[in-house]
């Protein structure tokens, strides 16, 4: 018979783990079982706030579904989603951001140049790219996954007044790793807070809006993928992103544009506004 105490459970409780073949896997419950007994004890945890936390965490598997994770909408908003894309960043390389709710898998292949605009309301805006290895070169293999939300701020996916893949597509870049897209200015939008993720924001006084951004997974044979959002410099809600994703190297000038040959090849209007994004992939460790 093994007597647990206080001072022997944590230690017990790892071991009981000891047996998990992969190293990695062993690492990662080892220290999960480590901090949760460190919280519970340097917080003196009592019976009704532990009840309280599982009850909360019914609630949150109870509003997930396949279309809506409030799982990861509790990690985007403790900012544990940013610090992992923090911990995956690589010198030289383009930052990374968080990936959000609204991907989705699949969407339609367009030619690069495509105009995504139809007929969304909104501000044209023209996004000129070039995708490069961190020394600069060119990956002419690279691609493009990009989504963001319509005019009244929300994605295709939660609004049925949108057409099915409303401003989302992919793109093969040019030879030059170079790419265009015609398309709308982002808008600033609140993350859902109908669910327990919404409580535990009203509960600190946190706003829940999110600023507005395009948001792009860039891939190359050879190098690591980066899921990546680009924000709009006159965003009044940069310092208050809920999900904690601003970096100031992914917030971008929308500049006025009127080039009367680029504005015909596109098919936008004649004043436009032009967002340069040069995106710099690091090489697969
Ligand atoms: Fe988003």
């Amino acid at each position: 018979m093994k007597n647990i105490t206080r001072e022997n459970l944590t230690d017990t409780v790892k071991s009981s783990f000891s047996q998990i073949d992969g190293e990695r896997q062993r690492h990662l419950v080892n220290r999960l079982v480590h901090h949760l007994h460190a919280f519970a004890s340097e917080t003196g945890l009592s019976h009704d706030e532990w009840r309280e936390g599982i009850a909360f965490l019914h609630r949150m598997a109870e509003i997930s579904s396949p279309s809506r994770s409030e799982f990861t909408l509790l990690s985007d908003v403790l900012g544990l989603s940013s610090l992992v894309d923090l911990l995956a960043a690589r010198p030289g390389a383009t930052e990374g951001s968080v990936l959000g709710p609204f991907h989705t898998r699949g969407s339609p292949w367009v030619d690069n140049g495509s105009n995504l605009i139809k007929d969304n309301p909104g501000e044209a805006v023209l996004i000129r790219g070039r995708v490069s290895d961190t020394e600069g070169q060119a990956l002419p293999k690279a691609t493009i996954d990009f989504w963001q939300n319509a005019d009244n701020g929300m994605y295709w996916q939660m609004d049925d007044s949108q057409p099915q893949d409303n401003l989302r597509c992919q793109i093969q870049v040019q030879a030059d790793g170079s790419f265009e897209l015609a398309t709308i200015r982002p808008r600033p939008y609140l993350v859902p807070t109908d669910g327990p993720v919404g409580e535990l924001l009203r509960l600190s006084h946190r706003d829940a809006w999110r600023p507005a951004h395009y948001h792009i997974i860039v891939e190359a044979p050879g190098h690591r993928s980066l899921i990546t959002e680009v924000f709009d410099a006159a965003d009044p809600w940069l310092d208050k992103d809920a999900v904690f994703g601003v970096r100031a190297s992914l917030v971008c000038d929308f500049q006025p544009a009127s080039d009367a040959a680029t504005a015909a090849r596109l098919g936008l209007p004649a004043q436009y506004l032009a967002v340069e994004l040069p995106i710099r992939l690091a090489r697969e460790d």
